[in-house]
This record gives C-alpha cells, structure tokens and sequence, in this order.
C-alpha cells in the first residue's frame, strides 16, 4: 500500500478547526483507496512560541523534513499585532519555514464561484468568470533582505535583492502553467522605478523566448491593482516578486467575495506546503462558525500537486460545487440557513465518499 506522510501544522486560530474537517476527508480517502497517508502533527506560529519559546520549532523542522507534504491551517494572534517591539513573532516562524523549506512559488488560484458573486464588493458583471492565477515569489526580495534599525531608532532599512536564479525558478513554473491555461503571462513589477524590477523584466524577457506561445505582458504594480479590480477576468497568469505578490493576492482573493473558499500552495523543490489564504480569524475561535472549504481545497491541491491522485482531488473540488449548489454552507456564504464547521466538513466527507463508491 502507498504511504504518503503529511505533516499536519495547525497554527493560530481557526487553522486546529479547520483542519480537523480536511483530516476527516483525508480518512475518507484512505478508507475507500488503498493508500496510507500518516499525518504528523507539529506546533507552529503563536501556538509554538507558548509550548516551546519559538514559532517555527526543531521538533516541528524535523516533521516537516520527514514528510512529503505539508498541510498547514493558519497562523497570528492579535497578541502580537499591537506590539511592534516584541522580540519573536508567530510570522517569523512563517517566514523561517519558507526559508528553511526553501518553498520558493507561492501559487494563488483566484476563482469565482456564481453563487457567491452578490459577496463580491464588485459588481457582478466584472467579477463574474474572473479565473487566474498568482504566482508570488517567496523566498528572496525585501522579506529576506538585509534590514536594520539604529540603536536609537530614529532609521530603519530594508533591502530588497534578487538574483537571476531566484527568478528563472519561479518564472518557469509560471510560464508552464500558462501553456495549461489561456497562455497569457502578465509579469507584475516596478520597472520604472526599481533595480530589481529591471532584472525581473530582463530575465522574464529572455525566457519567454523559449515559451513562443506564451502571450507576454508586463505591467506596474500600482495599474496592476487598478486592473485587477476594473478587469479582472483580462487577467490568466500573473507572475510577480514576494511584497507585490503579498498586496495583490489579498487585493485578489477579496474580490471573489469567498475569502473563506481561497487555497494556496507554496511550491518547493522537495516538499510543498498547502494553506489556505484567509489567516487564523481570531475573532471566530470556537464559534464553528469558520469555513473549512478553503482548507479542503488545499487539501485537494496538496492530492494532486504532490501525490498526483487526481481523482480524488477532483472529487473533492466537486463535492465542493455540490455543498455550494446545494447551499450547505457556513455563515460566511450564507447569513441564513448555515451550518457550522464541523457539519460542513461532515457534509463534505460523506459526499466524498459517495463519488469514490
Ligand atoms: C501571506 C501573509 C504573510 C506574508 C505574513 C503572515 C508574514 O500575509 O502569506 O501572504 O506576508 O507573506
Ligand atoms: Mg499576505
């Protein structure tokens, strides 16, 4: 029998909640197939810095280094928020995982679903059929800069650099999902004002010459936000550096008017991780009001992406149209008739397992 081993990183806030109800359709999946997935569960985020004293712990490095994925919930606790002295942040064990797992591609699918569109701050007819893809750069850029502040804090500084490698990487994998899609690649950059922008273009430019069918475009970060709330179904595949793709993803997820529906996948060369985009939610802890379908996606991607079991992966999304059709949903989707977490993780659960039969 085929064992994948998954580790399970909850997080903050609603990340335990949600993640209880994708584990469910995992044991769903492995009682109807004949595979084991052996999940590990590890501390991360605030949860970690009160068990342990550090957001991204050893004991958790070395689950994670022992898997062949990880599935990751959510991580921040307002604890942390309001205090820009504190020494140690739940994000910095974020970003130390990224790091440390050298998970370069942040990959943010952004689609609408009909149902949903009166959710959308936008107007229908400009958000119905929207349908792209982010891919945010991870690892390198003003993140992971050199940055520093004077002993009397009156100046601060943050360095943004990128080398060609940083960029051939992640602009291939772009440049190959795009020949899966409409095959338009719009590159996302300050070329009019920064270095490193410049580089970006130079190196997209010289690569998109081993893609001819790929249609190129290049556009400023700040038209781009434009574009992305006045025409966002012009948009197939965008490709852009870590602080650029950071604002815009959350520009983009917020006008599908399903935050709670979003998944991600941050690729690496060895491992890949998969979370939802819409953080830990920490005024909904323990409410069960929180939605799990977002978790479940990244779930699902995690299936396909990592372990290539397509079916079960496209079951899952599937399962996912009916609960929206069928308006089994939580009150995020639905004010009125709603149902909590864990019912709509069991809804889903059963579903699933009736489409494996
Ligand atoms: C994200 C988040 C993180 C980021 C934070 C929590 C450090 O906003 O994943 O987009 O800025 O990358
Ligand atoms: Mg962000």
């Amino acid at each position: 029998m085929k064992v994948y081993n998954i580790a399970v990183l909850e997080g903050d806030g609603i990340g335990p909640e949600v993640m209880k109800e994708a584990l469910k359709l995992l044991d769903v999946i492995s009682k109807k197939n004949n595979v084991k997935f052996d999940c590990v569960k590890g501390l991360v985020g605030a949860a970690a810095i009160d068990k342990e004293g550090h957001p991204f712990p050893n004991s958790t490095k070395n689950i994670c280094n022992n898997s062949d994925a990880i599935l990751f919930g959510a991580i921040g606790d307002p604890k942390y928020d309001n205090d820009p002295k504190a020494k140690i942040r739940p994000e910095d064990g974020l970003l130390e995982m990224r790091k440390f797992l050298g998970l370069y591609a942040n990959v943010r699918p952004v689609i609408t679903y009909d149902s949903l569109l009166d959710s959308s701050p936008l107007k229908k007819e400009i958000v119905s059929g929207t349908n792209f893809v982010v891919y945010r750069e991870l690892t390198g850029g003003i993140y992971f800069g050199e940055k520093s502040i004077s002993d009397d804090r009156k100046s601060a500084y943050d360095t943004c650099s990128y080398s060609v490698d940083e960029i051939e990487r992640i602009s291939h994998l772009a440049f190959k999902e795009a020949r899966k899609r409409k095959k338009e690649l719009t590159l996302v950059d300050k070329a009019n004002v920064l270095e490193t922008s410049r580089l970006w273009r130079e190196v997209v430019q010289k690569i998109s010459n081993d893609y001819p069918d790929i249609d190129v475009s290049y556009l400023f970060v700040d038209n781009a936000a434009m574009k992305i709330i006045t025409n966002p179904k012009d948009f197939d595949v965008i490709l852009t550096e870590n602080m650029f793709g950071d604002i815009i993803t959350d520009e983009a997820s917020v006008i599908t008017g399903s935050l709670g529906m979003l998944p991600s996948a941050s690729i690496g060369d060895k491992i890949s991780l998969f979370e939802p985009i819409h953080g830990s939610y920490p005024q909904a802890v323990g409410k069960g009001i929180a939605n799990p379908m977002a978790m479940i996606l990244s779930l699902a991607m995690m299936l396909d992406l990592s372990f290539n079991l397509k079916k079960e992966s496209e079951i899952i999304l599937k399962s996912i149209e009916d609960a929206l059709s069928e308006n089994f949903v939580t009150i995020d989707i639905d004010s009125k008739n709603y149902h909590t977490t864990s019912e709509v993780g069991d809804w889903l659960s059963k579903r699933v397992s009736e489409y494996l039969g």
